[in-house]
């Protein structure tokens, strides 16, 4: 393949050779294709970029991350050693302020060993810049993690993981692709039905027409993490949009400069993400014996670790900061904001409890 060509002009060439191709090997191309993916070139985070995430919103949210760990922590007895694992961490930003109120608590660095899981070398460079003085360690399979107790934080990664779409017909459920009709890309169905008792049972009385969306990479990820967090101990804690029960419902969407953008559009170019299937990932959790967390919101989970006394605190500290603070916080809790779209998962050995969710 010449390197001239645009990731738009690629897929299109695969398109017009093999056939129709899945949304989850759409969105694989589009987000990260070695070269061209969305995922592997750009920053794509910020005012600049396409989207904010919470943790460059304010050092509160990574904050009370680090608190939420060291608590976890101690309710082991302070392993000696343990595997700190960010997915996704974007700027790098969020374990920042996450380790440097961590650092408080007496051998909590000299036990930690950090690991992050990147695909994108612009961020792998910002989180060098902001995480080497921790020395991280980037992992390139999921599962390569050390065989001490782990903590596993992911903000906004789960959402970017490919899915499929399934929509229901009268004889059963037709995956949805991309293909090409008159050289442009557009969506169909393939004409083989699949049964409803392949289906989870939340979904199988849909009605023709509806959408049923699985992230098997998403499943992969839990298990993966969540047999290791059986055999090692220690925790998830997963924050991004999402729902709690399997359902129907499409949520795939695309977004460049902070507005939707049409997600067969300049792939490589702009976000494309879906909601996470949290119903999904806590079947999975359950399955392998892990307590899970009944599923919260960004607010209440925030709040229950104190963001309003953090907020207080940083303005009393920071007087000509004060309406920038109250924004951040109306922004990271605000129902209109990000506080209730955005929900907080935890799964985690039945030995701990999790601060933050109601007992
Ligand atoms: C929406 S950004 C969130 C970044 C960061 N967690 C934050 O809250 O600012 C998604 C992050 O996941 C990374 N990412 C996306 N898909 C990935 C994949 N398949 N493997 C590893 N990292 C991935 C991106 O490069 C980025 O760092």
């Amino acid at each position: 393949m010449a390197d001239d060509h645009t990731l738009g002009e690629l897929i299109d060439m695969q398109l017009s050779q093999n056939g129709p191709m899945s949304i989850a090997t759409y969105m694989s191309l589009a987000l990260t294709h070695p070269r061209s993916g969305y995922y592997t070139g750009k920053d794509p985070l910020g005012r600049g970029g396409d989207f904010v995430t919470a943790p460059e919103i304010s050092q509160m949210f990574g904050e009370l991350i680090g608190f939420f760990i060291v608590n976890l922590w101690q309710q082991m007895s302070e392993p000696k050693s343990f595997t700190l694992l960010e997915l996704g961490p974007g700027r790098g930003t969020l374990m920042q302020d996450a380790l440097r109120v961590a650092a408080r608590a007496e051998g909590f660095l000299d036990a930690c060993h950090l690991q992050l899981f990147e695909t994108n070398p612009a961020l792998k460079a910002q989180q060098a810049e902001r995480l080497g003085q921790y020395n991280p360690y980037w992992a390139s399979e999921i599962d390569s993690v050390a065989e001490d107790p782990i903590f596993v934080v992911a903000n906004e990664f789960f959402d970017a993981l490919p899915i499929r779409q399934f929509v229901k017909g009268t004889d059963g459920w037709h995956e949805r692709q991309v293909g090409l009709r008159d050289g442009k890309r557009t969506f169909g169905l393939n004409p083989t039905p699949i049964p409803d008792t392949v289906m989870p049972e939340e979904v199988r009385s849909a009605r023709p027409g509806e959408i049923y969306e699985v992230s098997l990479a998403a499943a992969d990820v839990m298990q993966k993490l969540g047999t290791r967090i059986r055999e090692q101990k220690g925790a998830l804690l997963a924050i991004d949009y999402g729902y709690a029960t399997t359902q129907t419902g499409e949520t795939l969407q695309a977004v460049s400069h902070h507005a939707y953008a049409d997600p067969l559009e300049s792939p490589g170019e702009i976000d494309l993400s879906a909601h996470v299937d949290f119903g999904a990932l806590a079947r999975v959790a359950t399955d392998l014996g892990l307590t899970v967390e009944k599923l919260s919101t960004q607010r209440d989970f925030l709040g229950a670790l104190g963001i309003v006394e953090r907020a207080s605190a940083l303005a009393r500290a920071n007087p000509g900061q004060m309406d920038a603070i109250g924004a951040a916080l109306r922004r990271l809790t605000a129902p209109e904001e990000m506080g209730t779209l955005f929900k907080v998962f935890c799964a985690h050995s039945g030995d701990l409890e999790a601060v933050g969710f109601p007992s």
